[in-house]
């Protein structure tokens, strides 16, 4: 087989953002926009569609499905909902590739379907865990299996009797709570989820918004099987989880004065920006509103001396996806930084505590890995180049993290295994330079 050409990227030391951007639509609300705007009932708009490579998988999949749905423009993407029960058997499996959103949240929604699938993804996705869904989904009646190793293809067959549980999450997991209430869509009688910790509730939100009851009591939601989804129309926020390699590079980076135009604040989102302030971050939230049943703001960050802290746990799952970019501020900060409870961090696309450590300690800084955690020493940041390139690991978070870092770094550093920051941030080489950090990029 051709080996794939690396995608690297070389970053330039130093330099400063300024100015304003607007980063692309938030990944976890564009996959669930086309998922549900898909069975609803009607033409749903969508705007601020992520055109990444993760969302687009989730497009491709629906339209495997029979669902007509437009080329994204713009982020502009109008779906012709098929209703509830409309969805076609795909003519192979469907490939989610990079994304374990697309894969989990299907799985919950494909469970009880009167056609057969299978899921498949690449072998990042082909390792993470899907126990954690095959299981409550098994207790509901859906007939779904994994690989031996609790891994995928998800082999799922048809059924039409799944039933409503009560659940309670073995860990904090939007992914898996979101699965859940997908299948509790077609299930005879109510399901619910008990959550151990608030996890992001863009699901809950956006079923309200196409007119689906949602039952929330603290902890707990549920969804009653049965009812229809009707059509409307969808705003996507830019995403926090991309705006945060800015809200990083910003504060690092003496003389930084950046606006981040119309990012989603949802309190179930904004763990970085807690943590940031924590360290002493200069970052203001600028015209406050709502767009789409999210709430947005501009946000202004400006450079600032940071320190080290001990993270608190409540804000771990409210800043899970942006650990990759809040080491590079705990690299840059006075003193050490310490995060415990983090273990689900070892099992995103890639291990995200060995990942960072082992690239921090190519720069330079004490990075100690713990089972579901790090403690990283700030200190000067080197450079890494040829053979001590950093490796992202075909992880797009690891890539752009260290890419920012470069703002503060004493030399050039390479970065190796990019290509994936498509999945989430297409133009995120173009707009580091528009704000201030030149970054080439190779295929080698
Ligand atoms: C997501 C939930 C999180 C997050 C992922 C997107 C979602 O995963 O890491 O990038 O859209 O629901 P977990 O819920 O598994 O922690």
């Amino acid at each position: 087989m051709a080996e794939r050409p690396d995608y690297r990227f070389l970053v330039a030391p130093g330099g400063s953002l300024r100015g304003r951007l607007r980063v692309p639509g938030d990944k976890s609300i564009s996959h669930r926009a086309i998922m549900l705007a898909s069975i609803a009932e009607g033409q749903t708009q969508i705007s601020g569609f992520l055109e990444g490579a993760d969302s687009l998988a989730t497009l491709a999949a629906f339209r495997a499905m029979g669902v007509s749905i437009t080329d994204p423009e713009n982020g502009e993407v109008w779906v012709e909902g098929v209703g509830r029960d409309g969805l076609r058997a795909p003519l192979g499996p469907l490939d989610m590739g990079n994304s374990g959103t697309a894969m989990r949240l299907l799985a919950g929604l494909l469970a009880g379907q009167r056609f057969p699938v299978t899921l498949i993804g690449d072998g990042s996705l082909s390792r993470r865990p899907m126990r954690r869904i095959v299981d409550p989904l098994t207790r509901m009646g859906a007939r779904i299996q994994a690989s031996p190793a609790g891994t995928a293809p998800l082999l799922i067959e048809p059924t039409d009797a799944l039933r409503g549980i009560e659940y309670r999450l073995p860990m904090a997991s939007a992914q898996v709570k979101s699965c859940l209430m997908l299948a509790g869509l077609y299930a005879q009688g109510e399901t619910c989820i008990h959550e151990p910790e608030p996890t992001r509730d863009h699901t809950e939100r956006m079923l309200t918004a196409f007119g689906y009851a949602v039952r929330r009591q603290g902890l707990k939601v549920c969804v009653s099987g049965g009812g229809r989804l009707r059509s409307c129309r969808l705003q996507i926020p830019a995403d926090i989880s991309s705006a945060a390699f800015f809200l990083v590079g910003a504060s690092i980076a003496p003389g930084s004065d950046l606006v981040l135009e119309e990012v989603g604040i949802n309190p179930t989102r904004v763990g970085v920006i807690n943590i940031l302030r924590a360290m002493g971050a200069d970052i203001e939230l600028l015209d406050r509103r709502t767009a789409g049943g999210e709430p947005v703001a501009d946000i202004r960050v400006k450079a600032a001396p940071l320190r080290g802290i001990k993270i608190p746990a409540q804000q771990v799952p409210l800043a899970i996806d942006e650990f990759p970019a809040l080491f590079i501020a705990a690299a840059c900060a006075q003193g050490e930084t310490v995060l415990r409870g983090a273990a689900e961090l070892r099992v995103k696309e890639s291990d995200r505590i060995q990942a960072m450590a082992d690239g921090l300690s190519r720069l330079g800084i004490q990075a100690e890995p713990l089972a579901d955690g790090i403690r990283i020493q700030g200190g000067p940041l080197g450079s890494a180049t040829g053979e001590l390139a950093i490796d992202a690991q075909g992880d797009h978070r690891i890539a752009m993290a260290f890419a920012i870092a470069g703002l503060r770094a004493q030399g050039p550093i390479e970065i190796r295994d990019c290509a994936n920051v498509e999945t989430s941030f297409p133009n995120f080489v173009h707009l580091a330079a528009q704000a201030g950090l030149a970054i080439s990029d190779q295929r080698l």
